[in-house]
């Protein structure tokens, strides 16, 4: 197999093999990635060639090839036989235009790539699909995470698939209902501990080689593996046009990571000559990064009690920081930080374009109005940005956060009685010429 891993550190760079059990650095403790040997070399086919057999791949029912991940397989050769894939047909999600969220955003040109139409609802299902195929082709027979609730719900569901053991730390009482109730539904054991995800994370790695767990967190990474072939979907689904900016929320920062991984590849291969700006947008109470970035400083100094409404990104302590802060770094990429308040006026955006995701998500076209007025990025530049969850994922925020005049025009209660529904009709069809019968 032409893959191996290797320190993420440029200056330290030391090898381990694919199936290592450890994912750290044992000689400077940083993170590490799949590497591909001689990928440029040997390479026998020549991104054109590429490009068709994967559109031609589209038409085909193998799940190998309907899979948005497994369809850019000769970007993930870790994978010596198509039988082993652990795959839900993850991926293959929409790259949506629209144009009222793009006014509210300050008049740039937004499409949204909605990872929400994965299989288990995030973008996390690109990611476990690669890492627990790798598990399963490793001999591991317990998979486990710390999550925020997509993670638990996607590693549960890709878990029961191959027939794996898996057990979830979440932190508890602190996580959607709607994702705890996923992972329960998988079949995976769940351990609520009274700690932030940091804490939770941390105590799954210091117990990690005692009890013989597969860690699937973001310091997995064959995560980035199948997480970097957004960057394939987006840039096909444009007829491989790059984008000016492609904006993702950022929390533990594998995500942007991962895209970044991607992006530096397909330019390294001759598939783009240019590579787009990298933006990470994290909420304002949990926002170690964008301080790392403004502040241009050497070290990440986490938040000790991160706090956020959009549940999803609340981290303090970034286990991927450097890789984020290389992503940015090498892809002039730009931060911005947003408050909940800015989260969820983004998200009523999005949704009068009828695109609903949850709040972790609608950070990005929050920053993005941040960043447009302060013109950092420019009217009309070509953003995309990730809409990382699924609108159903956190249901109690979005009526929580629905203002009670809202409320007392939308959610109307009559008794069943014609007279009193014809009334209460009226005056809503009244008031809102849209919905006019005529
Ligand atoms: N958006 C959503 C919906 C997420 O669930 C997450 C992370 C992020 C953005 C941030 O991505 O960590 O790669 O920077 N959720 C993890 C979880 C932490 O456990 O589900 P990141």
């Amino acid at each position: 197999m032409p893959a191996y891993l290797q320190c993420f550190d440029p200056a330290c760079a030391q090898r381990y093999p694919l199936g290592a059990s450890d994912h750290v650095c044992e000689r400077c403790g940083s993170l590490l990635e799949v590497r591909y040997e001689g990928r440029h070399e040997d390479d026998p086919a020549p991104p054109q060639k590429l490009r068709a057999a994967w559109l031609q791949r589209r038409s085909s029912n193998r799940i190998e090839d309907q899979s948005g991940v497994w369809r850019f397989r000769e970007l993930l050769p870790f994978v010596s036989d198509t039988a082993q894939i652990v795959s839900l047909s993850e991926g293959h999600t929409p790259l949506l235009e629209v144009p009222k969220a793009a006014a509210y955003a300050g008049g740039v040109h937004l499409t949204v790539k909605h990872q929400g139409n994965n299989p288990t609802g995030s973008f996390k299902d690109l990611g476990m699909t690669a890492c627990v195929t790798a598990a399963r082709i490793f001999g591991n027979r317990v998979i486990a995470c710390a999550s925020t609730g997509n993670t638990s719900a996607s590693m549960a569901a890709y878990g029961a698939r191959a027939g794996m053991k898996a057990v979830v730390f979440v932190p508890a009482g602190k996580i959607s209902s709607a994702k705890l109730a996923q992972a329960l539904e998988f079949g995976a054991t769940v351990i609520e501990i009274s700690a932030n995800f940091d804490e939770a994370l941390r105590l799954l790695r210091s117990i990690r080689a005692e009890l013989g767990l597969y860690v699937v967190n973001s310091i997995n990474p064959f995560r980035f593996e199948g997480q970097k072939t957004i960057a394939c979907e987006i840039l096909e689904q444009r007829d491989w046009k790059v984008p000016d900016h492609i904006v993702v929320p950022g929390g533990n920062l594998g995500n942007v990571s991962a895209i970044a991984k991607g992006l530096f590849e397909l330019k390294a291969w001759g598939f783009i000559d240019r590579l787009p700006r990298l933006v990470v947008t994290q909420a304002e109470g949990a926002n170690p990064f964008y301080r790392l970035w403004k502040q241009k400083q050497q070290e990440i100094v986490s938040i000790a009690n991160p706090s956020t409404e959009a549940s999803a990104i609340r981290i303090g302590d970034p286990v991927n920081w450097k890789k984020a802060q290389q992503a940015l770094l090498h892809t002039e990429g730009l931060c911005e930080s947003v408050s909940d308040d800015e989260i969820f006026a983004a998200k009523e955006a999005l949704a009068q374009d009828g695109v609903g995701c949850e709040p972790a998500s609608a950070a990005t076209v929050a920053g993005i109005k941040k960043l447009a007025a302060s013109r950092q990025i420019e009217a009309g530049a070509d953003v995309v940005a990730i809409l990382t969850g699924h609108q159903l994922k956190d249901p109690e925020s979005s009526l929580r956060r629905r203002e009670e005049k809202d409320l007392a025009r939308q959610r109307i209660r009559v008794d069943a009685d014609l007279k009193k529904l014809r009334w209460a009709l009226e005056n809503v069809l009244h008031v809102e010429p849209q919905l006019s019968l005529k």
